[in-house]
């Protein structure tokens, strides 16, 4: 019989002990010194009996029904058989993903029987995880205490509450555009979902601080008349976020905008001001962060969309809430798209991106603050919606 170490597993250092992890059926062995020198005879299909004649008597009887065991955990695969054409269907399905994309999608897929807590018990889980340990912070703040941010008009009529939000008419028009100017919130749902498109062409007229403060809020700020957070440190805004953690914080880069100073910013949604992080990048080194995509470089604004992790690991401890973070970042960004489309604006979002550029201008720790995307945003040059690029 021949057999090797299936491949949907992966050998990973747990305090002090070598893990054998069983991906695929989320079941993991302790690889002991004996067991990773079996493991390495059958890196690849070996006979079962030239291997055990290299043993002595005494081992060969030991080494046998641990053999045994791993097969039918289904750890070892013998050749020709339906769980070796399953694993070769696994590995072609996941060719292009490699050996981290296929790890990362079986660990965290669940089973028919994967326990889920009831809502009740996880209410209760949730108050003791808070009476032990306070939720973190909803928003994040990067100035000084005490420091002032560089303030944005306030938020207007169109998103805001109450009769001291300034009225959104009179925002110019679109180049090109006639007419224009229409309070954004009042475009039909219908209209703004037909004309949402990627722009990757971008004008060089300066886009309105007004225009780009509501757009911040609607990303990044409670929704009117929810300003919270709860009990949990829970928000609600715009977009869904999984267990209303909404861990993405908006950084931006300021280009082009009428009455901001061009450099980098962090969006303080508390206080709807940005916080300054330094100054602006040549359009060469934008482009260059952005995986040589030359369009991010005309936009007026980049927004640069962060993850800070700890608020999901407060309330989860499960690493498919790792996939719920790249699930939020899509329906922040489909929410950038709307609101900018019904502001005229040009958006795309890309997710083409140099991390550790981007990680190092905003001053993030990479082991807690994730980058996850980028949006484009500025006037949309003519035929600025062309050169599709799926
Ligand atoms: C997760 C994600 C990543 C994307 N990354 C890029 C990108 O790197 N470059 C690009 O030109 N467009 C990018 N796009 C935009 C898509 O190409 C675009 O949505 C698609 O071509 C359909 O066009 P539409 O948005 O006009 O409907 C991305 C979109 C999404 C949702």
């Amino acid at each position: 019989m021949r057999l090797k170490v299936a491949e949907h597993t992966s050998v990973h250092l747990a305090e002090g002990r070598v893990v054998l992890d069983d991906y695929l059926r989320h079941r993991q062995f302790e690889l002991t010194a004996p067991l990773a020198r079996l493991c390495w005879e059958f890196r690849s299909f070996a006979e079962t009996d030239e291997v055990l004649a290299e043993l002595d008597v005494e081992e060969r009887e030991v080494v046998w029904p641990v053999l045994r065991r791993l097969l039918d955990a289904g750890v070892l695969v013998a050749e020709g058989t339906p769980e070796h054409r399953a694993e070769q269907r696994l590995l072609a399905a996941w060719r292009n993903g490699g050996p981290a994309a296929r790890h990362y999608h079986y660990a965290t897929r669940t089973f028919r029987d994967t326990p889920y807590a009831d809502a009740d018990d996880q209410d209760r889980a949730l108050a003791a995880t808070a009476a032990a340990d306070p939720p973190p912070p909803p928003l994040t703040r990067r100035r000084e205490e005490g420091t002032a941010g560089v303030p944005l008009p306030p938020v207007s009529d169109q998103w805001a509450d109450g009769p001291d939000a300034p009225d959104a008419h009179g925002l110019p028009a679109a180049p090109g555009v006639a007419g224009g100017g229409a309070r954004w919130g009042e475009r039909s749902l219908r209209d703004v979902l037909l004309a949402r498109r990627t722009t990757r062409r971008f004008h060089s007229r300066p886009v309105e601080a007004a225009r780009l403060g509501d757009l911040l809020a609607v990303l990044a700020g409670p929704v009117p008349g929810r300003p919270g957070p709860d009990q949990d440190g829970n928000l609600f805004k715009a977009s869904p976020s999984a267990g209303a953690r909404h861990p993405i914080e908006v950084y931006l880069h300021v280009v082009s905008v009428v009455g901001l100073e061009p450099g980098w910013y962090h969006y303080d949604a508390a206080d709807h001001v940005l916080e300054p992080l330094g100054p602006p990048w040549s359009a060469g080194e934008v482009v260059e962060a952005s995986g040589g995509q030359e369009w991010v470089g005309e936009a007026a604004v980049q927004l640069c969309h962060v993850a800070t992790l700890e608020r999901i690991w407060w309330k989860y401890d499960t690493a498919r809430a790792y996939r719920m973070v790249q699930v939020d970042m899509g329906h922040l960004s489909q929410t950038a798209y709307l609101v900018a489309t019904a502001m005229e604006l040009g958006v795309a979002f890309t997710a083409a991106l140099r991390d550790e550029s981007l990680e190092s201008v905003l001053g993030l720790d990479r082991d807690r603050e994730i980058v996850l995307g980028l949006t484009a945003l500025g006037w949309p040059a003519d035929g600025g919606t062309g050169g599709l690029r799926s």
